[in-house]
């Protein structure tokens, strides 16, 4: 008889109650055993304030409401929170109301939905672009407007879902390769020879925080005759001499024949956007039902996002500071020797190991402690690399970063070579 404990969310996907409305009886055990419960303390927390680098929640963990050090966010370069774009979101609001109150075919296209959209083509030296409400959309949107039955596409194994589930809308045969493996990318597109290809990679991988070996990918796709589908959502506006991205940062921008980028993370805002050439982009418009059967992104939104693109390129000083912030952060956890991973990005996983229990008693710490340190727990990671994950932001000063790698020192390191 196995321990209800050793079960997982990756357990109770397939469903066998009789009632399709209800979730399998052995999920309702397991969720509402006391020791789950506790682990689900750590998801859906309220945040109090806008998420800056210092900000307040209503802690889960406690039911206590604290100030926290933010290390959870993705406003990478504190643009959610910018004056300026605060004040071009307003003014939209002003002009335009709160929502695009359509789907952009029929009637929810405003003049901003253009502007951004031709905006962020000429940054990504794309002929042009698409927008979606999410990020996720765009992704599924993107892969289910290209693809069909028949076709083929290879995605790395640690893909974003939206791609995987893009892919499985889609109808296409999917193939994963290990990760940022090129031998095993090489064998997937053999195995997928004389049928139309594509090949979906991340810029950054979400999780790990270690970039693709773009010029690689790029390589093979040539070889084998696939498209290339590169995915910047934590890559765009951080990577590359004018924050390009990936491309860019590896001087292949002409190569990738279509970037997706998301709007939710640098850019501090929501949406997302797939860039290509003109006439991918039309037909596109045809088949991808988030962008047809969607409402347009919130026109409040969109104001803000044209200055959020406007602050962030008119000089590099937020995407220095994060750098330099990044580099601070990763040498003060290098020196307590703790397991970062292979990062090279903003994203930096504290990789604790196979302990789910010591997962939760150290992240129930720091945040008593004052630290938002979110755990990742299986099945989003493997089961063996269980980990904390930082997102490094421009807007952290140096008196929050050390205040933050004391109490990983006092939690985290400790709490590893105590075995508590
Ligand atoms: C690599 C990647 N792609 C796509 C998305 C989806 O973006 P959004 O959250 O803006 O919908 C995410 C979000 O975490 C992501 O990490």
């Amino acid at each position: 008889m196995p321990n209800i404990l050793d079960f997982s969310l990756a357990d109770f996907f397939y469903n066998d109650n009789p009632d399709v409305l209800s979730p399998p009886e052995d999920f309702e055990e397991w969720i509402n055993h006391p020791r789950v419960r506790e682990s689900f303390r750590f998801f859906e927390q309220q945040l109090l304030e806008a998420p800056r680098s210092g900000s307040r929640v209503w802690s889960g963990v406690d039911g206590e409401k604290r100030d926290i050090i933010n290390l959870t966010s993705y406003n990478y370069l504190g643009l959610s929170t910018h004056p300026e774009v605060i004040q071009a979101s307003k003014d939209a609001l002003d002009k335009y109301g709160l929502s695009a109150s359509g789907a952009p075919l029929l009637s929810g296209t405003f003049d901003l939905h253009v502007e951004l959209a031709r905006k962020l083509a000429q940054f990504k030296l794309q002929e042009d672009c698409i927008l979606y409400s999410s990020g996720l959309g765009g992704n599924m949107g993107a892969m289910q407007g290209i693809l069909r039955k028949g076709d083929v596409l290879i995605l790395d194994e640690k893909s974003h879902k939206s791609m995987v589930d893009g892919g499985t809308l889609s109808g296409a045969k999917m193939f994963f390769f290990d990760h940022n493996d090129m031998d095993s990318l090489e064998q997937k597109l053999q195995q997928a020879k004389g049928k139309r290809t594509l090949v979906a990679v991340e810029g950054v991988y979400s999780m790990d925080g270690d970039l693709v070996k773009l010029p690689e990918v790029v390589s093979l796709c040539e070889g084998y005759n696939a498209g290339l589908y590169v995915d910047e959502a934590h890559s765009t506006l951080i990577f590359g001499e004018n924050g390009r991205g990936i491309g860019e940062h590896f001087g292949m921008e002409k190569k990738v024949g279509v970037s997706f980028g998301t709007l939710s993370k640098a850019f501090g805002g929501v949406g997302g956007f797939v860039c290509s050439n003109a006439k991918l982009i039309r037909y596109l418009k045809g088949y991808s039902s988030p962008w047809n059967f969607s409402c347009a992104p919130s026109p409040a939104v969109v104001g803000g996002l044209l200055k959020a693109l406007e602050v962030a390129t008119r000089d590099s000083s937020l995407r220095d500071q994060l750098w330099k912030n990044v580099r601070y952060l990763t040498d003060g956890l290098k020196s307590m020797n703790l397991d970062l991973g292979g990062t090279q990005s903003q994203v930096i996983p504290i990789i604790i190991g196979s302990s789910g229990e010591k997962l939760m008693q150290f992240a129930a710490e720091l945040q008593r402690r004052g630290l938002f340190l979110q755990p990742v727990d299986f099945p989003a990671v493997p089961a063996n690399s269980r980990r904390f994950r930082i997102s490094g932001s421009s807007q952290l000063t140096k008196e929050q970063m050390d205040s933050a790698l004391n109490i990983i020192e006092d939690v985290i390191v400790k709490g590893l070579r105590t075995g508590s």
